[in-house]
């Protein structure tokens, strides 16, 4: 049987990391591949704790029931208050959505705006999966260049001149996949040329409260005067991935928009997951989790770092991220990180090739590395692994 699948189809080949998942079915191979908190930043027992109470309460039948799309009006409640830690007030219940994790959110924005063959720019390198999204709706990426602290401001507005994008898609705190982070003045700058070229950013933020040094920064958000950015945060990497629940605020027009969007997608976020983290933030747990989790990450970023500074040959550049779960290598230009994958993985070690996160994959001589995942006996051992490959080759 021949399928007919949608035009929609045609131009997707499988996301490389779900791939990368299937290579690396064997238990002895070291995966720095994957983006995934350690199992020991995952709150078990508060979240054992609040899913006893909340199916104990007088609310348990009515969280088991259909709930409105928009979400559960308490967790809604408390999403107001949390963003204020991003710098982002005098928001009403009309300005949020609860959204099944970061990734809706970004699918629900592009389902909303993009037609065949409208711009959306990203950062040049960005998360695979929004360039794996705008495939889906036949949307053209283009990238804008990019330095240590992020969007390059001068090819950001060209390109707004040049393609007349309706959206701009960024991570600006500890990027996937390379760990840097937009500075505040650039930020504000992008709020102000978003509202001059009517583009709407948005602010994808799932890393901002994994920062191990230095200090918060306001988000893009907090610079929006017209309505022109949408904030999105996500708790995948604060208290649990498979909760899937995220938050997105924007205008009221544009949230109503994702709403009836998500009303076809998914009816609504899973309200036991809303009520869950509902509970953890008004029983204030997410700063002693934080507080909890970020020396363990820190503590594995900082051995990853002083392991490649141990056995890497001179030549091989990578970022030093003040927080996140990544760290990007640069190798030499005339090498090809997908020669290397395949020698790694022979070795028992597995990264990301770069050029996934390119829009064009033009780009082949970076690979990005997770450290939140291994302990610091397989970090030790993986980055002597990657090393031997990169001498190999080099
Ligand atoms: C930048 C970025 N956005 C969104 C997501 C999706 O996260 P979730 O849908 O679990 O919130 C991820 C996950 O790795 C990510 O790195």
């Amino acid at each position: 049987m021949e399928y007919r699948f949608s035009d929609r189809m045609k131009n997707l080949s499988a996301n490389a990391i779900r791939e990368i998942f299937k290579l690396l079915s064997k238990p002895e191979i070291i995966s720095f591949a994957g983006g995934l908190p350690s199992n020991e930043g995952l709150p078990l027992d508060k979240i054992k704790e609040i899913t006893q109470e909340i199916l104990s309460s007088d609310k348990a039948l009515s969280i088991l029931q259909y709930g409105a799309t928009e979400g559960y009006s308490p967790f809604l409640m408390q999403g107001l208050e949390y963003i204020k830690r991003a710098g982002i007030y005098n928001q009403s219940k009309e300005n949020i959505l609860a959204v099944s994790g970061g990734q809706q959110g970004i699918d629900l924005m592009f389902k909303a705006f993009l037609n065949k063959g409208d711009y959306a720019l990203v950062e040049e390198p960005t998360y695979l999966a929004a360039l794996h999204i705008l495939k889906t709706y036949q949307a053209v990426p283009v990238g804008v260049k990019s330095g240590d602290d992020g969007i390059d401001l001068d090819d950001l507005e060209q390109k707004m001149k040049q393609y007349n994008p309706k959206i701009l898609y960024l991570v600006p705190t500890f990027g996937n996949p390379t760990g840097k982070t937009i500075s505040e003045a650039k930020r504000e700058k992008i709020a102000q040329l978003c509202a001059r070229y009517s583009v709407i950013a948005i602010e994808d933020d799932p890393y901002c409260e994994l920062r191990y040094e230095g200090k918060r920064l306001r988000s893009i958000k907090s610079f929006d005067k017209t309505g022109n950015v949408v904030y999105i945060i996500s708790f995948s990497k604060t208290i649990s991935p498979g909760l899937r629940t995220a938050f997105a605020v924007g205008s009221k027009e544009i949230i109503r928009k994702m709403a009836l969007g998500k009303q076809a997608t998914d009816v609504h976020t899973s309200s036991l997951s809303q009520a869950i983290v509902e509970a953890y933030l008004r029983k204030g747990y997410m700063d002693p989790h934080l507080k909890k989790v970020i020396p363990i990450y820190k503590s594995k970023k900082d051995l990853m770092l002083q392991k490649m500074q141990e056995y890497f040959p001179e030549g091989i550049e990578y970022t030093k991220p003040e927080g996140g779960l990544f760290i990007w290598v640069t190798l030499p230009s005339h090498m090809d990180a997908n020669e290397l994958f395949m020698d790694a993985v022979a070795e028992n070690v597995a990264f990301v090739c770069g050029d996934s996160f390119y829009p064009q994959a033009n780009v082949r001589n970076n690979f990005r590395l997770n450290f939140s995942n291994a302990t610091p006996e397989q970090i030790d051992e993986g980055i002597k692994r990657i090393a031997k490959v990169i001498k190999k080759h080099i």
